[in-house]
């Protein structure tokens, strides 16, 4: 059974869509149900400013990307780093163990945006660390 924030986050799934002119976009996928999501971001100052995604995928997936945006946004790069699949189940107060799985779009987004910002843009050292 889901629980009544799933069901929130399905029926009324937060910051859906794609931004204008984003910092990052990514599109990850699950090869073995095929659902799939397309996350954009805009990233200012080192913090996701904004994060708007589309999902072709179950109801579980549907309420995971849904609070992990809520999660991520306002988020510093290193904080929303630290969304995995575990923050996203307690986040909606648990998820059917054979939905688990469905987290990992959402969670693998974020990272996967996140690593290929910092590549595109490495972090900038200090004096001190040099
Ligand atoms: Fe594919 Fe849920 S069954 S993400």
């Amino acid at each position: 059974m889901y629980t009544e924030k799933v069901m929130d986050h399905f029926n009324n799934p937060r910051n859906v869509g794609i931004i204008k002119e984003p910092t990052v976009l990514v599109q990850v996928g699950d090869p073995h149900c095929g659902d799939s999501l397309l996350l954009s971001l805009k990233i200012e100052d080192d913090h996701i400013a904004d994060i708007k995604y589309k999902i072709y995928g179950c109801g579980a997936a549907v309420a995971t990307s849904s609070i992990a945006s809520e999660l991520a946004m306002g988020k510093s790069l290193d904080e929303a780093l630290k969304i995995d699949e575990q923050t996203i189940a307690d986040a909606l107060d648990g998820l059917p163990a054979e939905k688990l799985h469905c987290s990992n779009l959402a969670a693998g987004a974020i990272r996967g945006a996140i690593n290929e910002y910092r590549k595109a843009f490495p972090p900038a050292t200090t004096d001190a660390e040099t």
